[in-house]
């Protein structure tokens, strides 16, 4: 199975940015792990950054026929994007939102997202971690659906 984890706005910053809220890790060494996590399921993995809303979009749009399932953390754009929110919709594969901060305990124009009353989960609060669960339930998951 192919999963695509993608990452919205300023992520390619981690390591350096607010790291009280974002953890010490780049985001190469958390896409390092999960890549070795995935071989580890049997899973392919695919990861792509943008800052650009656009490129997220048509990214999610060339997924259509290859991937399974995507792991998403679309950053600023939770908060704002109808469009990445369709575009995930349009293609109907199944989505996992991973947020390395709780967006919970923080200001609240972060307590709503596009994206949560349309995921099979979301992950908030766990750093880096994150994604490595929703790894792990994206295997679960794909595994069910193939019974
Ligand atoms: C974030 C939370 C968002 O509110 C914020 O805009 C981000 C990162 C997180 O991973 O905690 O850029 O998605």
């Amino acid at each position: 199975n192919q999963v695509l984890v993608l990452n919205g706005p300023n992520l390619n910053l981690l390591g350096k940015r607010e790291p009280e809220h974002y953890g010490a890790q780049t985001l190469s060494q958390i896409m390092a792990g999960l890549e070795a996590q995935a071989a580890t399921l049997g899973l392919s993995l695919e990861h792509f950054q943008s800052n650009s809303e656009a490129s997220l979009i048509d990214k999610v749009h060339q997924a259509m026929e290859t991937v399974d399932f995507i792991i998403i953390n679309p950053a600023a754009l939770t908060h704002t994007s109808v469009a990445l929110r369709d575009a995930l919709l349009g293609v109907d594969i199944p989505f996992i939102e991973v947020h390395l901060s709780n967006v919970y305990a923080r200001e609240s124009f972060r307590h709503h997202s596009y994206f949560s009353d349309k995921a099979v989960g979301v992950l908030s609060g766990f750093g880096a971690d994150g994604y490595e669960f929703a790894l792990t339930a994206a295997a679960r998951h794909l595994a069910f659906a193939a019974e």
